[in-house]
Parts: C-alpha cells; structure tokens; sequence
C-alpha cells in the first residue's frame, strides 16, 4: 500500500507502478539527473508556507512566519520564500549570505545561534539584520559594543529556556535546564539578561525567544511553556521591559512513517494562539506580535530521495543488506538519531513487498544504514528505491564523507523539472584545496 501521507501532495502512482511526484515520473528523474538525487515538490513546499500563514493569522493577524533555513536553504529556495511572504530565521554567516545573494529583505531576518562570531555580528549588523536572537551574555555586551561602533541601535530578542522538555530525542531538546541555548528562567540569569538588555545603550530589546527542540509531537510543551515565559516577562515589566515580540520558536513535527500522525498545523496555531492571548489578557499585558519559525514542517514532506541500487547481499538466516548509491553523506538522520524512514521501490509500486531486507548506504560505515528490516518486493540492480520526507536536515547536513559528491536537488511542478543545485563534481570537492 502507498504510504501517501509521508508524501508529497502531488504524489502518485501511474497505471505502470510508477512513483510519480511533481506531474514528473520518478525514473524519468533518476535517468535524467543520475542518483542519489533529492527532488522537491514545489506545490507542496508553497502550500505549506501559505497554511502556516493561514492558519496562524486567521486566528492571530499579528504573526510572522519566519522560515528556519537551518532546515535547507539555498538560493532559488530563498526567492520562494520571499515571494510567499516569509521571513527567514539563519543560524550563520552563510545562511545569511544565501538571503543577502538573492537580495532576500533583511529586515525580515532574525538571527540566532548560541556562538555567533564577532564577524557574523558585525556582518547582521552592518547590513541591516532586523532582529538578533541573543542568547548568551558574551554576545549581549559583544554585540552592543558592535552597535555602537556601527553608530546603530540593534533590536534584538532575549533567547530564554524556559525548562520545559518536549520529550523528542536528546540531541534536538532545546529548552531544558541542561542545555547550551538561551538564558535560563530558573537560574535567574534570563531576568540579569533582560536588565542588561534594557541598560544597553545600542541594543533595543522587542521582546523574548525561546524554542524547546524538534520535532515536538504534543502540544502541551507549547502551552505549558508560553504560559510560563508570559508571566516571567509580566514579572519584569517594571524593569522595563516591554513585551512587542514573542516567539515560541518551531519544531512542529511531520509524518516520517506511515503510521505517525502529527499535530496538524492548524492545531499548533491553535494552542499557540489561544495559550498565548488568554494569557497576556490574565496578565494584562498587550498581545505581541508573535513570530513562529518552522523548518521541517515547511520543507520536510516536500522532499523525496532516489537512489539506484547495486549491490546486494543475502546472508541466509541473518539479514539481507540491500545497497544504495547514497547513505549517510546525504542524509545523517538515521544515524545521527535513528530516524525511521519509509521506503518504496519507485517502479515496482503496484507489486506486494515479499522480503524484508535492509537498505545499505555506500559508505565505509557499518552504521551506513538508511531504512531496518523493511518489507519490499523483490530487487535487482538497478532498481530505483524513493525515501520519503527528507526535505528538512538532510541536504542541509549532507557531507562529502568519503568524498563523495553532494547530490543535485530538482524542484518539480507541473510536469516540468528545474535543476536548483547541481552535482557536486570531484572539482568542486578540490576548490579549497592547497597543494
Ligand atoms: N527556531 C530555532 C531557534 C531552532 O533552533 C530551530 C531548530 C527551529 C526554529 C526550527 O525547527 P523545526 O521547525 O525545523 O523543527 N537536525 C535536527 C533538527 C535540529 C533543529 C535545530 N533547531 C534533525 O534532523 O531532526
């Protein structure tokens, strides 16, 4: 059966049992492109910037949706963005690079990062960054001084954690006492951060950022956390600070398998929005313009992989290893957290799975492992197999391990496909090299 819900929109399968994603079938791709490819639906990438715009701001027309481009961004991606009217939020002087290159509106950028250097300070600075999400004391006083040497008041969000656990895997929980992000409530050093803040001569303070990790499957967090950093800032409306912006951050979770099934996005606008103004109303505090800044749930589900299989490897009474074109060095998510991923084979849709094998990567890893005894029809060589929803944190976590060239990634709409970043070829992988 196809799993259709970890999909792109468009996605379908034709009268021959071929995947087809885009109006584009996906052998057609694999031929045209060569493999590991990763293919994005422009359809489904639009529709699920315009639902976040939608659903947040028909319940709450003061928000901002700022794309995380942590989750993958390049050129021809920042102009769709803009065009559908998000703002971005970088975590480097390189993603801010990438918005300034397609002369993305800076004043709709946010930047965070719990280590920005004085270079990527001065850079934001400099060219006209809207917000900075500060989020250590070292860059309070860093970026002020900055500021002022640049002769210009910077606005900025105080990056709080509130101490509060998502319950989603230990390398992406964000928001808990014991962690390297924002300044915590609890130890009192977010209340010495925000007095620092309104005593900054060449800092203007908006408001309060925090984000609790990825991807978070329940809404409580939200809830419990909103309400929390709500009354920590109505304790410190007599030290000055005025709440004109908050930010709850992202993580908004998406379907990887088949039987997942996440928040829809509307739901998170709603226990966001109703947390958030019934709160601010009890403490009597005006509403702030609230920014939400998803990654995943935006770019995630409109990516599908493709890889062409090649070796294959039965180990009678132990396990059959299945191997591809790729692995870890274009997507690190199954061994970094051992994310699950559904796979199809691309051609061969309409014939019922009757083995289970494991798919193999090509790297000189035994932990190169894509997808764990997972049923699938017969394989051969050649055979074409598509991984669905890898659009967020893969390409942007891809490496050249083992040297192997980054794959291109294609964006499909109508029919018609359009090459957004080529190939990596051995050349480019040489570029910075000395001899
Ligand atoms: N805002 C802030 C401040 C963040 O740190 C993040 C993600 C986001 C927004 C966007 O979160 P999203 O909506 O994409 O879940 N590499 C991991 C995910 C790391 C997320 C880091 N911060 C993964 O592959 O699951």
């Amino acid at each position: 059966m196809f799993p259709q819900t970890v999909f792109p929109d468009t996605a379908l399968v034709d009268p021959h049992g071929q995947l087809v994603i885009g109006g584009c079938n996906t052998l057609e791709l694999a031929e045209e492109y060569g493999t590991p490819v990763y293919i994005l639906d422009e359809a489904t990438l639009r529709a699920r910037c315009r639902s976040f715009l939608q659903e947040f701001q028909q319940r709450y027309s003061a928000t901002t949706v700022d794309y995380a481009a942590k989750a993958y961004i390049n050129p021809a991606l920042a102009r769709i963005f803009q065009e559908e009217g998000l703002g971005l939020d970088v975590v480097s002087g390189g993603e801010l690079a990438i918005a300034q290159s397609v002369g993305f509106p800076l004043e709709k950028v946010t930047f965070h990062g719990n280590n920005k250097s004085r270079e990527e300070l001065a850079q934001a600075v400099e060219h006209g960054v809207g917000i900075v999400a500060v989020d250590s004391f070292y860059e309070l006083d860093l970026l002020d001084r900055i500021a002022a040497d640049a002769r210009k008041v910077q606005e900025i969000l105080i990056r709080v954690s509130p101490g509060v656990d998502p319950h989603t895997h230990v390398h992406t929980t964000t928001g808990i006492l014991d962690t390297k992000f924002g300044f915590s409530i609890q130890t009192g050093h977010a209340a010495e951060a925000v007095r620092r803040a309104v005593a900054a001569s060449n800092l203007k303070l908006l408001g309060l950022h925090f984000h609790l990790g990825s991807p978070i499957f329940e809404l409580e967090p939200y809830r419990l956390a909103i309400d929390l950093v709500l009354r920590f800032a109505a304790g410190l409306r007599e030290e000055g600070l005025e709440l004109e912006m908050f930010s709850p951050g992202g993580g908004f979770a998406i379907a990887y398998t088949r039987d997942e099934e996440p928040p829809a996005i509307g739901d998170y606008a709603e226990a966001i929005v109703s947390t958030m103004t019934s709160t601010c109303d009890e403490l009597g505090m005006a509403q702030p313009r609230l920014i939400i800044e998803p990654g995943r749930s935006i770019i995630g589900p409109a990516g599908v992989a493709l890889y062409r299989i090649g070796a294959i490897k039965d180990i009678p009474g132990v396990r059959k290893y299945v191997s591809v074109d790729g692995g870890m060095g274009d997507n690190i998510r199954p061994a970094l957290y051992q994310a699950v991923y559904e796979v199809v084979p691309a051609g061969k849709m309409d014939q019922d799975p009757t083995e289970k094998v494991t798919i193999a990567g090509k790297y000189c890893e035994s932990g190169d492992l894509l997808a764990s005894d997972i049923m699938l029809p017969e394989m051969e060589a050649g055979d074409v197999l598509a991984i669905p929803a890898v659009g967020a944190y893969c390409p942007s976590m891809a490496s050249n391990y083992n040297l192997n060239p980054r794959p291109p990634i294609v964006l499909v709409n109508n029919g018609q496909s359009r090459l957004i970043r080529r190939r990596e070829s051995y050349q480019d992988m040489m570029l910075c090299d000395v001899v």
